[in-house]
């Protein structure tokens, strides 16, 4: 009950501070920890009351599930069924991918999480994070971590510890500062149970990586969008568009150029300093003046909650070339612009 009204605190991600976040989370409470896509709000898996607390302090819908975070690849078979000839070789062939920012969907083992970290289906989504702080905590607490990203549902992940103490400055959570998150953007989430493997949510691993470690052909969720299987969609509801959005109204560079009436006090991010505004800006950022997408992808969260607290009229972003992590940033602007 106390947990509400306690200012949540920052601490050194050291050993005793990591210690004291394993305690936490094996007295089925919540704790912040950094991993190298997004910060994650931990809670056992497998306890009712830590996925009930996890879900109500996110506001997160039920229908969403979670992905569990587990200290090795051994663990796997722990909360996931992989006996299944092709599964079990899909997912061995995914070992040279991690620990790393990919998430696998198998079929789960239904006594060893709760219900709702599933959404009450039959699959359950894995990740071995590599981050050391991650994989210390994971390791001391010994059992499967749930951890959505550490923000209130529908906001935009946190990619420092300081982000998630402005999502939840009042609930009493202690918050593991890892420094900045290298990736920034939130894992790969893969399903490995259909006949062809899907991409439901890109990252920095991409399709070819994927494609090249399983040796075999992997769709995009998006591509099957169109075709007749795409009941698959509901199966990751965090992909409906109204998702990661700062509260300022946002625009895609073609679609601001689409605006009738156009507002004339702007944010402007783009790639590198070659890719100018479409009017004078009052705020302009650049995500990497060399035009890396791997540093665009990790400063990407961070500028968008800088520009959030301007009271601009409109964030418009320039030019994203679609390679390599270039579709997971573009992923992430269209569903933060909602259209
Ligand atoms: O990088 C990440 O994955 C971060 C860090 C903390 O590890 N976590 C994260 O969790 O992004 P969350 O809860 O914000 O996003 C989980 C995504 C959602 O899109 C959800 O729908 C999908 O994974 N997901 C989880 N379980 C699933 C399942 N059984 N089937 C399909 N999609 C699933
Ligand atoms: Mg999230």
């Amino acid at each position: 009950m106390g947990m509400l009204s306690n200012p949540s605190r920052i601490v050194p991600a050291e050993g005793q501070f990591i210690e004291k976040a394993a305690e936490i989370l094996l007295e089925a409470s919540l704790a912040s920890f950094p991993t190298e896509t997004v910060y994650g709000l931990g809670g056992l898996a497998a306890s009712a009351e830590a996925i009930s607390a996890l879900f109500s302090l996110k506001g997160r819908p039920s229908s969403n599930p979670l992905i569990v975070h587990l200290a090795t690849t051994e663990q796997i078979g722990d909360v996931a069924t992989v006996d299944s000839p092709l599964i079990r070789g899909r997912v061995e062939h995914l070992y040279r991918l991690m620990p790393g920012p990919l998430s696998l969907v198998l079929p789960a083992r239904k006594d060893r999480t709760v219900p709702a970290v599933r959404a009450g289906g039959d699959t359950v989504a894995v990740r071995i994070p590599h981050h050391p702080v991650a994989q210390a905590l994971l390791t001391r607490v010994g059992r499967p971590i749930a951890a959505p990203s550490a923000n209130r549902s529908t906001r935009v992940s946190p990619t420092r510890a300081s982000h998630v103490l402005d999502e939840f400055p009042f609930a009493g959570l202690i918050i593991l500062d890892g420094g900045p998150c290298d990736v920034g953007l939130e894992s790969t989430v893969v399903d490995l149970t259909p006949a062809v493997p899907i991409i439901l949510r890109p990252g920095s691993i991409t399709k070819g990586a994927l494609e090249a470690a399983l040796g075999e052909p992997v769709v995009s969720l998006t591509e099957r969008v169109s075709s007749a299987k795409n009941h698959q969609i509901a199966k990751s509801p965090g992909l409906s568009t109204i998702h990661y959005s700062p509260r300022t109204p946002f625009f895609l560079k073609h679609q601001w150029a689409e605006l009738c009436e156009k507002p004339l006090k702007i944010g402007w991010i783009s790639l590198s300093q070659d890719d100018t505004p479409p009017i004078s800006a009052a705020e302009t950022r650049i995500l990497s003046a060399r035009g890396d997408l791997e540093e665009a992808a990790s400063q990407l969260y961070a500028v968008l909650r800088e520009l959030d607290e301007y009271g601009l009229e409109a964030i418009v972003v320039g030019e994203i070339p679609g390679h390599g992590v270039g579709e997971a940033i573009l992923d992430r602007l269209r569903r933060a612009s909602g259209r």
